[in-house]
């Protein structure tokens, strides 16, 4: 008989799973005992939120695409669960790999519990013990179906033990985002952005704002951007729209905001919008960024690593280990703090040398999770301890 090799669902759905399933995958690859296979929701389907991001991070073309697509958070869950559901039922892999907490983590954990097959969740623990985000009822449920919760800091893992989870299933691996950042940085630094921008030699901003609470409510919205224009007008701020605050930008006129036309660098001051950018290019503006502004998980974490000052626009965050590392300022959501915390920035130099990158966000946090799954892949076999012995004690 020839070897055998376990079958594992890797499932992306949004934006933000790309980069942090792109290594395992690749790890994965690298050992014939493990059949690794791409398994992409459909969650986010332009070009430019998907596809780039799967060429840039060389994933290659998923095996499987569900196309479900936007709707209502329910909606949208609903359709994953049942086009995962109908593939975890033809396919029976030996496990599935989710990650982070987007509707598609979710649901797709939720699928492997009910059809009892294990679950591993890369990016475990965080809490921003805020319920009101959907990404945070996305964590919980997930942990709480997971059997092996792998976590990127320590206060991830204080979570899950305060939650109750055995900690014989947590695993402290690292941050599999630094992984791909590591890999990704030269390219980035090559990328012609800056200087069709016009920036390399010159302070700029970054701006990012994609969150519901930040960006639904059009009176909020509107006096963020009258805030983040004050900002503008010491430094140019470029800021990539996300799809779900592009419509809503499109209604507010905003003073000293426009468009970048990508033939010309920009001047030196105004909010310049351009449409999402891909990995590379988004990396190389971090980089070099004299300060970033957002309400996005994954960029503080960017950040910190590059050691860029960054404001997290947001009241709370999941990611306690970026203020406490140094880089990243929680600031809330209050424009005229906004505007306070960013003019400190513009006028203090860098505190790069000050900044140590949070434990083991090395690069190499995917062979630790990869070795981990073989481990347990080996020793559970097909039985599936956990669900065993619930099912022998609940006949
Ligand atoms: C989702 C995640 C969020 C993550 C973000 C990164 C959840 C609950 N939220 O939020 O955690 O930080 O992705 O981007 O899963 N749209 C497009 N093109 C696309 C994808 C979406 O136009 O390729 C539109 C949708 O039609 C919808 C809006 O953008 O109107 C929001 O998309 P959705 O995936 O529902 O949530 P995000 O806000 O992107």
């Amino acid at each position: 008989m020839p070897p055998r090799s376990f079958k594992i669902f890797n499932v992306v759905g949004a934006r933000p799973n790309m980069m942090k399933m792109a290594p395992i995958v690749a790890e994965m690859r690298r050992h014939p005992d493990l059949k690794p296979i791409l398994v992409h929701t459909g969650q986010h389907y332009d070009y430019k939120m998907s596809d780039v991001f799967l060429q840039q991070l060389e994933m290659g073309e998923p095996d499987h695409k569900l196309q479900a697509g936007s709707g209502s958070h329910h909606a949208q869950t609903a359709e994953i669960v049942k086009r995962f559901g109908e593939l975890v039922g033809e396919g029976r892999p030996d496990l599935i790999v989710v990650a982070g907490d987007v509707n598609s983590t979710m649901a797709c954990a939720l699928v492997g519990a009910k059809e009892m097959i294990p679950v591993a969740h890369i990016e475990s623990g965080l809490r921003s013990f805020d319920r009101r985000m959907p990404e945070e009822v996305n964590r919980i449920v997930t942990d709480s179906l997971a059997d092996l919760l792998f976590t990127t800091e320590e206060s991830a893992n204080e979570n899950l033990k305060r939650e109750g989870i055995p900690a014989e299933r947590i695993f402290f691996a690292g941050n599999v985002m630094i992984d791909s950042l590591t890999r990704a940085l030269e390219s980035a630094r090559r990328s012609p952005v800056l200087d069709q921008l016009g920036v390399r030699s010159r302070k700029y901003g970054v701006l990012t704002l994609h969150r519901p609470s930040n960006v639904d409510d059009p009176k909020k919205f509107a006096e963020t951007l009258q805030a983040l224009a004050e900002i503008a007008e010491e430094i140019p701020v470029i800021f990539p729209v996300h799809p779900r605050t592009a419509a809503r930008a499109q209604e507010l006129k905003i003073a000293n905001m426009q468009a970048w036309d990508q033939a010309s660098p920009i001047p030196e001051s105004g909010i310049w919008t351009t449409a999402p950018i891909s990995y590379i290019e988004f990396l190389s503006l971090l980089d070099r960024a004299t300060i970033v502004i957002t309400d996005s998980g994954g960029i503080q974490e960017e950040t910190t690593y590059l050691r860029v000052p960054c404001l997290t626009y947001r009241d709370n965050t999941e990611r306690p280990v970026t203020i406490t590392s140094g880089s990243n300022r929680l600031i809330g959501t209050d424009p005229c703090n906004l505007v306070q915390e960013a003019k400190k920035i513009l006028r203090e130099p860098r505190l790069a040398n000050q900044i140590q990158a949070p434990p083991l966000w090395d690069g190499c946090a995917a062979q630790r999770i990869v070795a981990v799954i073989r481990e347990y892949l080996s020793r559970t076999r097909v039985i599936h301890p956990v669900l065993f012995e619930t099912r022998s004690k609940n006949p």
